[in-house]
């Protein structure tokens, strides 16, 4: 299955995909990264894997549509099948939502629908909640608000933001990588 992973950030989830593919565990190929942001540290992560990467700023286009346009050009001339959300922070419009219907997927560091939108682990941990977690899904034209594929529930460490942060970031690599390989076996 040929995948595109994009990314705003750090890329540890990208990294996680990409692992789990060199070590047999998911069949897929990651054809390109993109991402929206220049000095994202996915950047430096993809090219220690050779893997391309397609770098635009959002500002330098006249809408959502030409952006993602572009992007759909690149996609389609990769052959790429499924785009896979690793810490993506922008809204997938309707140009990239109608050419890849169903084939978009996205991870998000919350038990879903509680917690949508940004920072959802400082959300709920402001929120006082002892019980966090993950979900994998479907990506719609809402802010995560797409058909739930799989989830995890972690414990928050109380107090500690740090460490709570981190066993998210573990269970994600792991429930990412198991849901992307159910879903590519289809
Ligand atoms: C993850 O917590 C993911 O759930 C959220 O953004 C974060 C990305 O982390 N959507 P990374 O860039 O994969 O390390």
């Amino acid at each position: 299955t040929k995948i595109a992973v994009f990314a705003s950030g750090s890329g540890s989830n990208f990294q996680a995909i990409q692992e789990a593919i060199l070590n047999g565990k998911l069949n897929a190929v990651i054809e390109l990264v993109v991402t929206d942001k220049p000095n994202a540290f996915v950047i430096k992560r993809a090219e220690n894997f050779n893997i391309p990467v397609f770098t635009f700023t959002p500002k330098s286009y006249e809408s959502k549509a030409a952006y993602e346009q572009e992007i759909v050009n690149v996609l389609l001339e990769k052959e790429v099948e499924w785009i896979v959300l690793a810490g993506y922070m922008r809204l997938i419009g309707g140009t990239l939502l109608s050419a890849f219907a169903n084939r978009i997927v996205n991870i998000h560091p919350s038990l879903l629908p509680s917690f949508p939108g940004k920072d959802a682990i400082g959300q709920a941990m402001d929120h006082g909640v002892k019980i966090t977690g993950v979900t994998v899904h479907f990506v719609d034209e809402g802010m995560d608000t797409g058909t739930i594929l799989a989830q995890a529930a972690v414990e928050v460490v109380d107090g500690n933001r740090a460490a709570t942060e981190e066993r998210i970031h573990m269970i994600e690599h792991e429930l990412y990588t198991k849901t992307l390989s159910r879903l590519f076996e289809k």
